[in-house]
């Protein structure tokens, strides 16, 4: 482990415990349910579509309105300003009107004195439809080319010519499922209206901004009357980047027609069929390589499944372009990027943001290539890895300038005795008639920043109080993930005072104006370098107060344990302040961050969209009944590229979260719509989120050591939030080997993610035959 910089307790790469730890596990740390109510506060509920494509024809909110309980319902006719609330394009409503385009779409809602009522009055409403036929797969939408937003391209060399001289030539489809967030705590807000026409807003959000443009659009207000704040979340994992807006936005109107503080809080199968989800993907190749397994052309066309309305899907689209390379130097390419339209819910950010559907294509092709080559999949990587100095340019133009994948690749390699492992899987194999085994890796890189440049910016505000305690307050926001403390940390590091000393504060638009969304994992790259920024201001004055206090050079002051120092004389902190209070100098500052070097040109997919790559590398072991399409993950190995670490304690948290998360994804957490549109999985009895049991019994996850960021990131620290959700691709790529063992490993197995039961006996039954006739 790399030592902490300083003395100061909970400084910079110290393994302090989440600053709510004790809270999370106690239930003292206050979610938005836990505010207790204002008196005369009311309950929501939603009425949501049965139809996934229909026209409304006549919504009747009168046996609502008369229910016990009810002091306000509303349908889009009530909202007095824009009924849009698209955080990308524009037109995408927030309650339905005309039309609705998925089944759960919102229509109306209720506010009564109890949540019941609420529920029971919306039960009451009546909605008159005229059924039209719905879009509901990817393939019908792909097809007509049925889109949310423009087409995206990337490209690169003659592609065809490529292909045609490769000494070998594949092409096929895929696909991968989407994920529901499951963030414990469900999507909730309390707008409560104030004097004339100001709002107050709590809203369980990793985008306190957009809340409040949202809020403001929809009441026809401007931003300054809008005030949204949020403690913490209860998990948002890219679910509360914009779905958050429609649940405030619908509370704000109820709250303006009754002139009461409204709560919005969705039971979880409302939750799970109104809200957006991570983006299944329709992938279809064709690839050239030769002998050696060098790839020569990659033709590939990636089909999201965006939903009825764009929502974040053109910029999930990007990124998962972005990312279909992962660490491989294609010299021809062409990629296309469909953002499907159908008639399910509108998919959005989560984590990884398509990055995570990018990869799975490019390593579930590479494992095609292996096995028809014969080869294993790891000598097939190295034939393509991005070079350095040569063959390291991506496909968007970018040039990989600190490229460690091999390092990253052979120290797992060694630490995990790989070669051993692989032996004793494959004799198992031998003996075991009905269970086999599999075992793969993966490498991964994945870029840091937002892809749209503007995006990366953060703003702090750091206060110094006379007693040397210290309020800190960003535009980030907490999740579970530890930005707060390791915010915190860089705070007391800069001042060199202990991190106790430095209390987190509640994000509001209210103290730091015009946010991004806390996303793309750049959540303390960019808060922690605002915060050090406005420390280093109020160091900078405090420095001059202590330099004339001892009437010595600003040079001879140190900052240092909790004391400012002048050669052998010094001053606590605390005693410094007072002294700054009294020679009237403020201890109060604004930070400001923008990311430099990034630029992006959305018409040609060009430019510099990440400021570096975080690297990493993965094994894991699965076994899988060949009876049953039963699966387990054995054992997982991870090594995670963190730059110098802020936090290791905090890191290896998100390591090990990431990657249990994207084991879910890929193994037991299936979406299913039935024929007539309607998700039949919506809550935890049919949504198989992995348990604590399903966490493998040998699980290891490490830090890379000694990899500081080759960028000046803040303390040399590289984002850690989503990369490693992506390890969790060598738990895909087991459950291929596993049945790839049943034709001695010479065919690949023809298989979908997520790998339920039913997909793998499948595959089994279909790699039985295969193996057969070779
Ligand atoms: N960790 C926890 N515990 N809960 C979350 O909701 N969200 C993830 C990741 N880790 C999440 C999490 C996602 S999607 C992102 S983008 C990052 O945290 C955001 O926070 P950061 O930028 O501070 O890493
Ligand atoms: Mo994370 S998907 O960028 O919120």
């Amino acid at each position: 482990m790399s030592a902490p910089l300083s003395r100061i307790r909970g400084g910079v790469r110290a393994s302090v415990r989440h600053d709510s730890a004790a809270g999370h596990v106690t239930g003292s740390a206050i979610y938005l349910d836990d505010i207790p109510s204002v008196p005369g506060s009311l309950d929501a509920a939603l009425v949501l579509s049965s139809h996934p494509h229909a026209r409304i024809k006549s919504i009747d909110l009168s046996a609502a309105i008369a229910a016990q309980g009810v002091i306000a319902a509303i349908t889009a006719a009530d909202i007095p300003g824009k009924n849009d609330i698209a955080p990308i394009r524009t037109d995408e409503p927030l309650l339905a009107s005309e039309t609705v385009e998925h089944e759960g779409q919102i229509v109306a809602a209720v506010a009564a004195t109890t949540l019941d009522l609420a529920r029971a009055a919306a039960k009451l409403v009546k909605v008159e439809y005229e059924v039209l036929p719905p879009v509901l797969t990817i393939q019908e939408a792909a097809a007509n080319e049925h889109c949310v937003a423009p087409v995206q391209k990337m490209d690169r060399g003659d592609i065809d010519a490529a292909l045609k001289s490769a000494e070998h030539r594949l092409s096929g489809e895929f696909h991968c499922g989407g994920q529901d967030h499951f963030y414990l705590e469900g999507q909730i807000a309390i707008a409560t209206p104030g004097e004339g026409r100001d709002f107050h807003v709590f809203s369980s959000t990793q985008h306190p901004t957009e809340v409040q443009h949202g809020v403001a659009h929809v009441l026809g207000i401007p931003f300054n009357a809008v005030t949204v704040e949020v403690r913490r979340m209860g998990g948002g994992f890219g679910g509360k980047e914009s779905q958050p807006t429609i649940i405030a936005a619908i509370a704000a109107v109820l709250a303006l027609k009754s002139r009461k503080p409204v709560k919005l809080r969705l039971p979880r199968d409302d939750d799970m069929r109104a809200t957006g989800k991570r983006h299944p993907f329709f992938f279809r190749y064709d690839i050239g390589f030769d002998d050696d397994g060098a790839i020569k052309g990659l033709d590939l066309t990636l089909a999201a499944n965006g939903g009825h309305v764009a929502d974040h899907t053109p910029a999930v689209l990007t990124r998962a372009l972005c990312h279909a390379d992962n660490c491989y130097w294609l010299p021809a390419l062409r990629f296309r990027g469909l953002p499907c339209k159908t008639n399910t819910v509108s998919n959005t950010a989560f984590r990884g943001y398509g990055g995570p559907q990018g990869m799975f294509a490019i390593e579930t092709i590479i494992d095609i290539v292996a096995r028809h080559l014969r080869l294993p999949l790891e000598t097939v990587r190295k034939r393509n890895y991005y070079g350095i100095g040569r063959n390291n340019v991506t496909p968007y133009g970018m040039t990989v300038e600190d490229n460690i994948i091999e390092r990253v690749v052979d120290d797992l390699d060694r630490s995990a005795d790989l070669k051993i492992w692989r032996e004793s899987v494959t004799a198992f194999n031998k003996t075991s008639p009905v269970l086999k085994k599999g075992l793969a890796t993966v490498p991964v890189k994945f870029g840091i920043s937002f892809n749209r440049p503007a995006l990366n910016q953060a703003g702090a505000l750091v206060h110094v109080y006379m007693d040397g305690s210290v309020t800190l307050n960003h535009g980030g926001t907490e999740m579970g993930q530890g930005l707060f403390i390791k915010v915190a940390q860089v705070v007391a590091e800069t001042l060199q005072i202990d991190v106790d000393n430095i209390r987190i504060t509640a994000t509001t638009t209210g103290k730091v104006p015009n946010t991004s969304p806390t996303a793309a994992s750049s959540g303390s790259d960019l808060n922690g370098m605002a915060a050090k920024n406005a420390a280093e201001q109020i160091k900078e004055r405090m420095t001059d107060v202590a330099a004339e206090q001892f009437n010595v050079p600003k040079g001879e002051i140190t900052f240092s344990s909790n004391r400012i120092y002048a050669g052998n004389r010094s001053i606590s902190f605390a005693e410094l302040a007072v002294l700054s209070w009294d020679k009237r100098v403020s201890l109060s500052a604004t930070g400001f961050y923008r990311t430099p070097k990034v630029y992006w040109n959305a018409s040609t997919s060009t430019g510099r969209p990440f400021y570096y790559f975080t690297y990493g590398a993965a094994a894991a072991e699965v076994a899988i009944d060949t009876l049953t399409g039963e699966m387990r993950v054995l054992r997982a190995e991870l090594l995670q590229d963190c730059g110098e670490s802020l936090n290791p304690a905090i890191d290896l948290g998100q390591i090990e979260g990431a990657f249990v998360q994207g084991m879910g994804w890929l193994t037991t957490e299936e979406l299913v719509w039935d024929t007539k549109g309607n998700l039949r999985t919506h809550g935890p009895s049919t949504y198989k989120i992995p348990g604590s049991r399903d966490v493998p019994p040998i699980f290891n996850a490490r830090i890379l050591q000694n990899s500081p960021n080759q960028e000046e990131t803040i303390f040399r620290s590289k984002a850690v939030g989503e990369p490693p959700l992506m390890l969790a691709l060598s738990i895909w790529l087991a459950v291929r080997d596993a049945i790839s063992s049943l034709s001695d490993y010479r065919l690949a197995a023809n298989i979908d993610a997520p790998t339920t039961p039913d997909r793998v006996l499948a595959a089994v039954d279909d790699m039985m035959k295969r193996a057969a006739t070779l």
